[in-house]
């Protein structure tokens, strides 16, 4: 049982775990491979923030669950939610692990080896999985550091405090060694990722807070770029604009999502605050000297939501002018506060929402992208569009700039490892509701 294969659903957090996994598994001896056919161990790190995403993981398992030979396991927030009801579900499953049991993976499949039967670990009062010796990251420039798990938010329509526990925060000390080794390592950018990293304090030092350890992030030489998700707008505090306005290296671009524009709906969400107090934050990060883009979520259908509701959720968008727009259809979770609420509205009309509410958005994007034509903005260069030939590169707001490079004077071209991880001015030339197009303003 030495070959695995992991396909992972879901957040970045998911992402970044299975970084640890691949990584906890290559040191116990076991080899990634890349289709399921390949592998005797089979994992899935499932995402159970709506029904669909859950259902994606019982559709995987149902394709395969004629395969022989083959070790099946479940991780993620599927697992952690429906814990041994999977093995039912889902009879040829033998492993089933949550986010808090990562570090004893290994001991769980060895018990499955020596055994020949299943195992869980559902525990989630832990919080060894900071601090995961190795971690296998694909991308060589760009790595995600955990500072934060769990929520206690108890958003009424959310799992995740039901998949992913209590608030832990991590050791202040422990994150900025992180942040060097991965300078150290030719990193440089880094992405600071929680559930609520705005709660973030230190276990050994409450004082410190979220905001003084993205400064101290940001300044960690040789990093470049630094950005955090997610933020709640409750705990979004003044404080952090002002490092990003004294902290070149912190991108300016936030993600801030406020679910519904309707103060009526937030207080059934329970999202503790209200729409004023939404745009008092708006207004700090719109104040701010760096420019800063914003991006956000929306949920549409939540029940109770009125046609009113859901018109003060356009006009949000009108006048925020969001750079970028996550958006849902409510979807009811096991467990949740809201699963009590029902599900009132149709699904035809969540669906008219949605489109509408998505059709205005494309029309902001393009307007705000727009704005962008003419100005030059630095890249990260991070793929290559084989069929246009052109540069892929994210901006510091995190836009992707699709570029080109001005011909060489012995007509060569630049390959890949000339040009992926570096930094490069690009003017953008041309701009569509989800990227830009440019041209690179020097010589490569
Ligand atoms: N239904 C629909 N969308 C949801 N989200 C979270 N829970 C639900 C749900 N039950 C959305 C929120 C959150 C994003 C990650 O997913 O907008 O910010
Ligand atoms: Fe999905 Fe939420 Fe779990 Fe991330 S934390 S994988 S979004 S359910």
């Amino acid at each position: 049982m030495k070959r695995f294969y992991i396909e992972t659903f879901g957040c970045q957090m998911n992402v970044h775990d299975s970084e640890k996994v691949i990584g906890t598994l290559e040191q116990k001896g076991y080899v990634q491979v890349h289709s399921p056919e390949q592998a005797d161990l089979v994992l899935y790190n499932t995402c159970s923030i709506r029904d669909k995403a859950e259902q994606k993981v019982f559709q995987r398992l149902n394709e395969n669950r004629r395969a022989k030979g083959k070790v099946f396991g479940v991780l993620g927030c599927v697992a952690q939610q429906e814990g041994e009801k999977i093995f039912e579900k889902a009879p040829h499953v033998r492993l089933v692990v949550g986010s808090a049991s990562y570090p004893r993976l290994g001991d769980l499949l060895v018990q499955i080896e020596q055994g020949g039967g299943r195992a869980a670990g559902l525990s989630l009062d832990t919080d060894a999985t900071f601090e995961t010796p190795a971690t296998r990251r694909d991308n060589p420039y760009r790595a995600y550091i955990t500072i934060i798990e769990g929520c206690d938010k108890h958003c009424a329509y959310c799992v995740v405090p039901f998949t992913r526990g209590r608030e832990r925060s991590r050791r202040w000390e422990s994150v900025l060694e992180e942040a060097r080794t991965l300078a150290g390592m030719g990193y440089t950018e880094i992405q600071l990722l929680g559930q609520n990293v705005n709660s973030y304090r230190d276990p050994e030092n409450p004082e410190r807070t979220f905001a003084g350890l993205l400064e101290a992030a940001a300044q960690t030489p040789g990093i470049r770029r630094v950005r955090f998700t997610t933020s709640h707008p409750r705990d979004f505090g003044r404080d952090i604009v002002d490092v990003i306005d004294r902290n070149e290296t912190v991108c300016n671009m936030v993600h801030l999502p406020v679910q519904s524009g309707s103060t009526r709906v937030l207080a059934a969400m329970q999202r503790q605050y209200t729409r004023d107090e939404y745009m008092r934050r708006v207004e700090w990060l719109k104040g701010s000297p760096r420019n800063i883009a914003l991006s956000t979520d929306i949920i549409v259908g939540f029940p109770g939501e009125t046609e009113e509701d859901f018109r003060e959720t356009l006009r949000l968008l009108e006048e925020v002018e969001y750079d970028q727009v996550f958006s849902f259809k409510y979807s009811v979770r096991p467990n949740t506060p809201a699963q009590k609420m029902g599900d009132h509205i149709p699904e035809e009309e969540k669906s008219r929402r949605l489109a509408e509410l998505q059709e205005k958005q494309r029309n902001i994007q393009l307007r705000r992208n727009s704005g962008q034509i003419g100005t030059v903005q630095e890249v990260l260069v991070e793929g290559l569009n084989r069929s246009t030939g052109q540069w892929i590169g994210r901006t510091t707001q995190n836009r992707v700039l699709n570029f080109v490079t001005p011909p060489r004077a012995g007509g060569s071209v630049p390959g890949r490892e000339e040009m992926f991880g570096r930094y490069l001015p690009v003017r953008v030339t041309r701009a569509g509701p989800n990227s830009l197009a440019g041209e690179c303003v020097i010589a490569v």
